[in-house]
């Protein structure tokens, strides 16, 4: 969660929050089962004595590194007060397989152990369960995948909460591709230590990105494109200082507009006959006609942009697509068809439907007549599709194509400096922002962007000064630009991370109050509620609020999904994550919620397999 609110802006898509989140998924989804054990710790202790006998709850704390030999069930004691029987036969079988096993014998350690299960009475079932459980160490030695999944199996049928086994058959299911059973194993190893073990959540974690990106992949291409929600769209087009069609629109819209009016009557028959007579006077009759046609063509587009800009002036972006395919169609030769191009890629862009406007930035890159400006800002565009797909190297091209034709465009340092951020190149990212903000020191977003950068900077450097620093540049950049809400989110969220909880909950509001249709400062403000005072009701409440304000807020049913687990409501936060789901933008986006899903479908399947089965609680959503 921590780690969540440190995602690197609001001000660019959140494909890149996605990217950033660098905390295990389980971890950020144990939060119910901590609760959960505290409460039920006494009652649940008493009933792994009596049925786990004697080996299992000791094995169960001491930790085997994967690939290490299985030293424990060797040590474990032996049960009864016995004399030589059949069990005692039994464990000295076993004893010799964990000699051989130590000397790298496994194919006779295997003939042991077979031994041991052989002569143990049926009675010893946790003892057959260990004999188990070592052959199948013995078999992932040897790199047989199907007896280890086979005799873990058999171990846990005997001994179903049998942590060791369920942890090799886990392993040897990823090996194996067997994906979902192992994901269900490794989370009720997480659970059954309570997340504390560090190899198991790892092979969580690991499983559940591989599992996302799987179910990402298949649902991606049946998506619905889904209309960003204005307020989307406004944060995107607010990371452009330059961009070619909206930097200064209004006066624009005006130039075009006084340009257009005298030339644009109704087609009135006088004028026009008296045209047709001027034109025959002049004397030169099929140069003018193609003349006048290229001129009715212009004027065509031209009012065509017209509509087109007025709308972006209005922001409504409803049909901007379509007013832009209006302006292409009005003819190859009108001027601004460029623009257009660049604006239709920009929102199938919006819309989540990268391939296709990674293809249209391309053809509109093959074109001879584009200005630096709009060349540059394609180019950008196409960094970050290709950023989008995690192609870093080809990403960096295209940065670098950009610097050649305009380098003097601050936002291509910009946009460099949160690709910077994001592959945790922070000093690189440092000096994209500074470039940036030298070239276009009014440009509030890039300025506060970089105090994020330098902030995250003294973070990573662990260094009391530098951060004393940082928070005062943010401080001064709050002051330059105090209608800047995206300076106070960030403020925030850097305040937050700091426990600097009082002054966060504040810049948070004032955030809030600078841009209250922007449903990510909200969620941010219900994240410092949990961390500051673990007051979870007011963070579902903020989080609720920003889907209010904005339903598209992907990142609120995101969040709240994992509050919602937290609180053992993990059906609600299934469908929250559905809900989310539909609104992603980018496949990595997409992945990393199908992972949150994976996590709660495999938490509600492991809890009954316990025994322990989470309540369902009321919908938060009403
Ligand atoms: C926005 O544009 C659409 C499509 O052109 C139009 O139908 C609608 O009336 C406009 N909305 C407003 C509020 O102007
Ligand atoms: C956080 O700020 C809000 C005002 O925005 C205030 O009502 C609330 O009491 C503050 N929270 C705490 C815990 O101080």
């Amino acid at each position: 969660m921590a780690e969540k609110s440190s995602s690197v802006t609001e001000g660019i898509p959140k494909w890149q929050i996605a990217a950033a989140v660098g905390t295990p998924i389980v971890v950020g989804l144990a939060g119910y089962w901590y609760f959960r054990r505290r409460k039920a710790r006494r009652p649940r202790q008493g009933s792994d004595k009596g049925s786990g006998a004697d080996a299992t709850p000791k094995e169960q704390e001491g930790w085997i590194a994967p690939g290490t030999p299985a030293v424990g069930p060797a040590q474990a004691a032996v049960t009864g007060d016995c004399n030589s029987g059949p069990l005692q036969a039994a464990q000295a079988a076993k004893a010799k397989g964990n000699k051989y096993f130590k000397g790298g014998k496994y194919d006779s350690a295997i003939t042991c152990y077979t031994e041991a299960i052989a002569l143990c009475p049926p009675a010893n079932s946790a003892e057959i369960a260990t004999f188990y459980q070592n052959r199948a160490a013995a078999y992932e030695q040897l790199k047989s995948y199907e007896n280890v999944i086979e005799d873990c199996t058999k171990a846990l049928e005997l001994n179903s909460k049998y942590v060791k086994a369920m942890f090799r058959r886990a392993k040897a299911c990823e090996v194996t591709g067997k994906l979902g059973l192992c994901l269900e194993d490794v989370t009720a190893v997480c659970i059954l230590e309570n997340f504390q073990n560090q190899h198991s959540v790892l092979v969580a974690d690991r499983v559940l990105k591989e599992l996302g990106k799987q179910r990402a992949q298949e649902a991606y291409k049946d998506r619905q494109p889904v209309a960003p929600s204005s307020q989307f769209i406004r944060t995107y087009f607010s990371a452009f200082a330059n961009d070619p069609i909206l930097e200064n629109l209004k006066e624009k819209l005006a130039a075009v507009e006084s340009a257009y009016k005298p030339a644009a009557p109704e087609p009135k028959e006088a004028e026009a006959s008296q045209a047709e007579e001027e034109v025959k006077e002049s004397g030169d009759d099929a140069g003018a006609s193609s003349a006048e046609e290229l001129d009715q063509e212009e004027q065509a587009c031209t009012e065509k942009y017209l509509i087109l800009l007025r709308s972006l002036a209005q922001e409504n972006y409803t049909g901007v697509i379509e007013k832009c395919r209006a302006v292409i169609d009005a003819g190859s030769k009108c001027r601004y068809v460029p623009e257009a191009l660049l604006l239709h890629a920009t929102f199938l862009l919006l819309h989540g439907e990268g391939e296709k406007a990674a293809t249209e930035l391309t053809e509109l890159l093959a074109r001879t007549d584009l200005t630096p400006r709009i060349r540059s800002n394609a180019l950008i565009k196409k960094g970050s599709l290709h950023m989008q797909n995690g192609l870093q190297a080809e990403a960096l091209e295209e940065f670098a194509a950009a610097v050649k034709v305009d380098p003097k465009n601050s936002d291509i340092y910009h946009h460099r400096g949160q690709l910077h951020l994001l592959i945790d190149k922070v000093e690189a990212a440092v000096s994209d922002f500074e470039h940036s903000v030298s070239l276009r020191p009014e440009f509030a977003i890039a300025y506060v962007q970089k105090c994020y950068t330098e902030y995250r900077l003294a973070f990573t450097n662990r260094s009391p000064l530098q951060m004393q620093n940082a928070l005062k540049s943010f401080e001064e950049t709050i002051a330059k630009f105090p209608d800047c809400s995206e300076g106070y989110a960030l403020y925030g969220q850097a305040l937050n991370d700091q426990q600097m909880y009082e002054k966060a909950n504040e810049t948070f509001q004032k955030a809030i109050s600078l841009e209250p249709d922007n449903g990510n400062i909200y969620v941010h403000k219900g994240l410092l509620q949990l961390q500051w005072k673990q007051d979870i009701e007011e963070a579902a409440r903020l989080m609720n609020k920003a889907l209010e304000v904005d339903r598209g807020c992907e990142f609120a049913y995101e969040t709240l999904g994992t509050i919602e687990i937290q609180r053992g409501n993990i059906d609600t936060a299934i469908s929250l994550f559905d809900q989310a789901i539909k609104l992603a933008k980018t496949q990595v986006e997409m992945a990393h919620l199908f992972s949150l899903k994976e996590a709660a479908l495999t938490q509600n399947k492991v809890a009954r397999r316990l025994g322990m089965a989470a309540p369902l609680g009321a919908s938060m959503m009403g």
